[in-house]
């Protein structure tokens, strides 16, 4: 219509295990809903840039080791830092495309053999996504993309128990897209959805919270 923005941004996420294509999907709808006139900006989750997102690089690039639960809680601050900045974003009514967010927390954790409500505990409350696109490939496969670089979990071994516990997270707000379609198949689902649910938040549907 002619240009009110007067409702809040969606919070969309991007899932999936490393090299289904979540990083160039989000990049590509990002600057498509940018086109559009949509107040967006692409995020990431780990956020490399803060201190606490130095100590989970450095873990991931195995210079540190940690314990497993206090490398969870890290991730999960990671994400309670940005929680302010997040929340103000959706209420001034631009859209968020995420690069990974809690499920991710929670797969990574559980798949190491972590506690399942345990690792969900420190994610709820955090601002729930209207959508969550899980980048669906099996772990066979994305390996078999090539490309993993020498970072703590892109392993086979690790990526298929991730992919196990990501199937066992999925809610309602998750759209599975068959992540070995070309680029642009996958992208045109993503657009079409997204544009679906920014229009529900603009028309004041409620932002909710995480695993509460
Ligand atoms: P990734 O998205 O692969 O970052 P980059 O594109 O910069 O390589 O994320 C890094 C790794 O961190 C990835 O293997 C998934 C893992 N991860 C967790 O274990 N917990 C979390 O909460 C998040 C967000 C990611
Ligand atoms: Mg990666």
């Amino acid at each position: 219509s002619s240009g009110e923005n007067t409702g809040r941004g969606a919070l969309i996420v991007l899932e999936g295990l490393d090299r289904s294509g979540k990083s160039s999907q989000c990049a590509q709808l990002a600057s498509y809903l940018e086109s559009q006139g949509v107040a967006v900006e692409a995020w990431r989750f780990p956020d490399r840039t803060t201190a606490m997102g130095r100590m989970i690089s450095s873990y991931l690039s195995c210079q540190t080791d940690l314990d497993a639960a206090a490398i969870h809680l890290l991730f999960s601050a990671n994400r309670w830092e940005k929680c302010s900045l997040m929340e103000s974003k959706l209420k001034a009514g631009t859209t968020l495309v995420i690069d990974r967010y809690s499920y991710s927390g929670v797969a990574f954790s559980v798949a190491k053999g972590l506690d399942l409500d345990w690792c969900k505990g420190p994610e709820a409350g955090l601002p729930a996504p209207d959508l969550v696109f899980y980048l669906d490939i099996s772990a066979e496969v994305a390996a078999a993309r090539g490309g993993y670089g020498g970072e703590r979990y892109e392993k086979l071994e690790i990526q298929k128990k991730v992919e196990k516990v990501f199937k066992s997270l999925k809610d309602t707000t998750w759209q599975s897209v068959d992540a070995t379609q070309s680029i642009d198949s996958i992208q045109s689902v993503l657009r079409e959805e997204s544009v679906k649910a920014i229009n529900e938040c603009q028309s004041g549907k409620q932002l909710m919270q995480m695993w509460l």
